[in-house]
């Protein structure tokens, strides 16, 4: 039973415009619902796809105060908001998926993790950072994080020994043992507000070294039966414990000895689940909407193998984006190209993706890395 919404003209409001916000947008807008987004930029890729915008920032009580009372649910493709103002409209009895408290607790890395700490999940071993000579607390090497703000691998810092302490992070921090990864694993969890739990199957995420940020996901993850049950189980469990409403990806670590950590949780649609537009019974972006809409979560069957990779700017481009090799990878069988809209590339900003499908994972891969190479994000502005 949900909420007595009437679907057809039901009013979803989306916290940010980014490409996450208008791959919701786009879904929502297929199933005949009303898109708000609240977003400082008329042309964020988001905004292209809405029916209305609150330009605004993430932080402008008034911008949130307005969007969330223009929907009637309300979500988040990102986490760094002002959630004290989403706790008051929540309090006076807006629908806002996840709540307002759960994503203040997730949008610090360290409460984050101690929250899972206490809940008996694993997570790799940390420690608070309160002045320079805690970051040496648990020895070198060691991975130090900014406790807010951080996204693709920015407000991440490895510190080999005592000579790279001048590479250290400022603001507030923590430090996590460098964990020995065997792979990066990712799984996407769904939860209604009735408790209804679905999970996607287990992805196997590839990182650009140069940058540490994801380049390519690979769907099933190449892992034992075994491993993948262990790592839906515990992915599951964390939102359960959360009791999270919405949809997740909890990034995991499968380190060299076996043992599964869970790295940390995205309260929103997730990089390593864009594959699931095209090779599941129900994207992870229909999947959002029937969560915080109380509506029955959808299949999460996996269609057939899939790779997706992300379509970074080149290195020594700015400007606006110009699209090389399109011809060629769409000549390939079973590539889809999706690009976000955005006005300006950089690089290493993820400008797009390509999802692949195959009858196995080793077409699919095969495939993927065929397209990779000849499709290019370039600029008009040579850096
Ligand atoms: N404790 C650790 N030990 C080893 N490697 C780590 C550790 N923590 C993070 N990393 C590496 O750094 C990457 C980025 O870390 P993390 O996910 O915390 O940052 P992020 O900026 O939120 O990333 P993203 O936005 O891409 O998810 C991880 O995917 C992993 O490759
Ligand atoms: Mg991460």
């Amino acid at each position: 039973v949900n909420r007595g919404f009437n679907f057809a003209k039901l009013r979803l409001g989306i916290i940010g415009g980014g490409q996450l916000g208008r791959l919701i947008a786009l879904e929502a807008k297929r199933m005949g619902l009303f898109v708000t987004i609240l977003d400082p930029d008329q042309n964020a890729p988001a905004a292209q796809i809405a029916d209305r915008q609150i330009v605004a920032d993430l932080y402008s009580n008034a911008g949130l105060d307005a969007l969330v009372s223009q929907s009637d649910v309300t979500t988040f493709e990102i986490e760094h908001v002002d959630t004290t103002t989403l706790q008051n409209l929540a309090e006076r009895g807006h629908t806002i998926h996840p709540s307002p408290q759960l994503m203040q607790q997730i949008q610090n890395k360290y409460v984050q993790k101690r929250l899972l700490q206490q809940h008996g999940i694993a997570v790799p071993e940390l420690h608070d950072v309160v002045d320079v000579e805690d970051i040496a607390l648990l020895g070198f090497p060691v991975v130090q994080k900014a406790k807010l703000g951080g996204y693709d691998g920015r407000g991440v810092v490895v510190l080999k020994s005592r000579a790279d302490l001048d590479k250290r992070l400022d603001g507030e921090s923590f430090i996590e043992q460098a964990v020995a990864i065997d792979k990066e694993l990712a799984v996407m969890v769904a939860r209604n507000a009735q408790g209804e739990i679905r999970c996607y199957p287990v992805a196997e995420m590839l990182f650009d070294e140069r940058v540490n940020i994801c380049d390519s996901v690979i769907v099933p993850a190449r892992i034992p039966d075994a491993i993948a049950a262990n790592a839906t189980a515990i992915a599951r469990r964390a939102i359960e414990v959360l009791q999270g409403v919405g949809i997740f990806g909890v990034e995991l670590f499968l380190t060299t000895d076996g043992t599964i950590l869970i790295n940390e949780i995205a309260p929103r649609p997730h990089n390593s689940g864009h594959y699931t537009l095209e090779a599941c019974a129900t994207s992870q972006f229909e999947q959002i909407i029937r969560a915080v809409a109380d509506l029955p979560l959808g299949s999460t069957r996996l269609y057939a193998p899939a790779v997706m990779v992300n379509l970074l700017g080149e290195q020594g481009y700015s400007g606006k984006p110009v699209l090389e090799g399109v011809d060629a990878a769409l000549a390939i069988d079973e590539v889809t190209l999706h690009l976000y809209g955005k006005a300006v590339t950089r690089p290493f900003r993820k400008m797009g993706h390509i999802t692949v499908l195959g009858e196995t994972v080793a077409e699919a891969l095969a495939r993927a890395m065929q397209a990779k190479e000849l499709i290019k994000v370039k600029g008009d502005q040579p850096l």
